[in-house]
């Protein structure tokens, strides 16, 4: 078969690229190694871990704020089989929605591993080793990433996890050591605490979240801290043991040296980032270029070295997340349509499922001292917003930082419930290069969440109203 386009792996990022190609007019393949299609965002990702977020918030608010609303149902008893086979239902509901999204668009797909075997050629090894040569005038490359290994640790996805592993625990873990507090480690982290986990987290650097505002992590953690996460920060993991019973011990010490220290735990979860996964894939086969962290290189319009050959998602530079690899998807897909397909990495959301969330586009303050930008800054809490009185969702916060000379909105970062929504108001204004003021003129419905935008913008001027 000859294709105009094959898309190895179907994530996030590859299946919208043929998708996408499809569209356009491209005679489109894709190739995925996993049984379903979605990659790890909806097999063992963003999707279960979003419905296990969910079940676990809502137990949580049966179990311990149900009865402040009045509402008496004794105490709740978890079914985690149950809970586990809602997951599951999510996750299949969203790959089978895939399927049907690619045969709908006429995308022809390949169940197997994909190897590049030359120029304009892909092989596609099937599970009992069989193998089918296609052949194309462009490739691109969406294979995604796998979890990082700590040295030293094996992750038995039974008592030391990765997040698959994490989200697929048959039993309640009595005591979780999380390794890492970022993303992964404080969802995970949240979902197993609801559900009646003691958990302590480690991190190796002196906050949690590094990467988001540096008020944002101070706060959130207190948040999460006062819920019952402890945090064990500027330490490092020198070993975990697992021993019988499945259980397991972890050697932890100061980062700077010191005193080591034993924690004993049923469960591990090492949730220390991602790295770029390209094996036997045959890169070498036509020398595509790699960076030093294993990244597939490549230029503006997401070609790599080698013509024909173009990566997005996880496996180039950038923000792992599915959003940011649905976009280039698109713009790839149109960049070999002849169209000019583009993305804006200075508004790409990055949004935290806890409870309450987090949720940030653009600059924080600590990126904006470093580029010596002078900005302006408007925050407003929870606290003063109607909505959250009502609803007894206070905590957190609405920050925007805007320029100071010219008041364009150069970063947002929130702290509250629901802020996974809210940021999005704030991307589009961003996209229009909204300055503060506008934002601050801009009608917002009450009572709702998303006044505390409008107040934080009118805080850049000093003229919030609430507080
Ligand atoms: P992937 O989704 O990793 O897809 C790559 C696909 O390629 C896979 O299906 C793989 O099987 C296939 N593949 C690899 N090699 C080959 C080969 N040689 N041949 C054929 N197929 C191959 N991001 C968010 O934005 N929001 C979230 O809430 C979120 N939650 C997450 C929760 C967890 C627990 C994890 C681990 C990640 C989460 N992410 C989240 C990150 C998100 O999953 C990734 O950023 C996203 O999946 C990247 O998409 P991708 O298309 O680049 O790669
Ligand atoms: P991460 O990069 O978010 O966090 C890893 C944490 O581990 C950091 O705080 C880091 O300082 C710490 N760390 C690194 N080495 C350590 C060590 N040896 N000991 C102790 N701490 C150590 O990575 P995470 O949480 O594994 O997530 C991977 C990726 O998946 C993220 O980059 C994120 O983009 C994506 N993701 C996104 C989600 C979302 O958008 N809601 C949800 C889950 C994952």
């Amino acid at each position: 078969m000859s294709y105009d386009l094959i898309v190895i792996g179907t994530g996030p990022g590859g299946y919208v690229c043929a998708i996408r190609a499809a569209q356009l007019g491209l005679k489109t393949a894709v190739v995925e190694k996993r049984a379903t299609h979605g990659g790890t965002c909806l097999n063992v990702g963003c999707i279960p871990s979003k419905a296990l977020l969910h079940a676990s918030e809502a137990f949580e608010e049966a179990n311990k704020h149900f009865s402040e609303l009045g509402i008496d149902v004794g105490t709740p008893k978890l079914d985690l089989k149950k809970m586990q086979s809602f997951k599951q239902s999510g996750v299949d509901g969203n790959t089978k929605g895939v399927e049907f999204l690619l045969k709908k668009n006429k995308v022809d797909t390949y169940h197997g591993r994909g190897r590049i075997a030359g120029a304009g050629r892909v092989e596609v090894i099937s599970d009992d080793g069989g193998n089918q040569l296609l052949e194309t005038k462009n490739i691109v490359i969406a294979t995604g990433s796998d979890v990082t290994r700590l040295p030293g640790v094996e992750i038995d996805e039974k008592t030391v996890v990765s997040s698959t592993g994490a989200l697929e625990l048959a039993e309640v873990p009595k005591r979780l050591v999380v390794i890492g507090a970022g993303v992964i480690g404080l969802e995970l982290g949240s979902v197993w605490r609801r559900l009646g986990a003691e958990v302590t987290v480690i991190e190796y650097l002196d906050r949690v979240l590094p990467g988001m505002d540096g008020e944002v992590g101070k706060q959130f953690q207190r948040i999460l801290a006062k819920q019952g996460m402890v945090f064990k920060l500027s330490t490092k993991v020198t070993g975990v043991e697992t021993g019988k019973k499945g259980r397991a011990t972890v050697t932890v010490e100061p980062a700077q040296g010191g005193e080591p220290e034993k924690l004993e735990a049923d469960v591990v979860l090492v949730a220390i980032g991602r790295v770029p996964y390209t094996e036997g894939l045959g890169l070498e086969t036509v020398g595509v270029a790699t960076d030093d962290k294993g990244r597939i290189e490549v230029d503006s319009h997401y070609a790599t070295n080698v013509t024909g050959i173009y990566a997005i998602g996880d496996v180039i530079a950038g923000p792992m997340l599915a959003h940011k690899a649905e976009d280039e998807g698109v713009a790839v897909a149109e960049i070999l349509a002849g169209q000019s397909g583009h993305v804006n990495y200075g508004v790409i959301p990055n949004v935290v499922y806890t409870f309450p969330e987090v949720a940030s586009v653009g600059k924080t303050e600590e990126e904006l001292k470093k580029d010596g930008i002078a900005y302006n800054v408007g925050k407003f809490p929870f606290t003063a917003n109607g909505r959250a009185k009502a609803n007894g969702t206070t905590d957190g916060f609405v920050k925007i930082l805007a320029d100071a000379q010219t008041d364009r909105v150069l970063g947002v970062h929130i702290v509250g419930a629901d802020a996974g929504n809210l940021i999005a108001e704030v991307a589009v204004a961003m996209e229009f290069a909204a300055s503060a003021e506008d934002i601050a003129r801009t009608c917002h419905a009450h009572p709702t969440l998303t006044e505390a935008i409008k107040e934080a913008a009118l805080a850049v001027d000093k003229r919030a109203i609430h507080v």
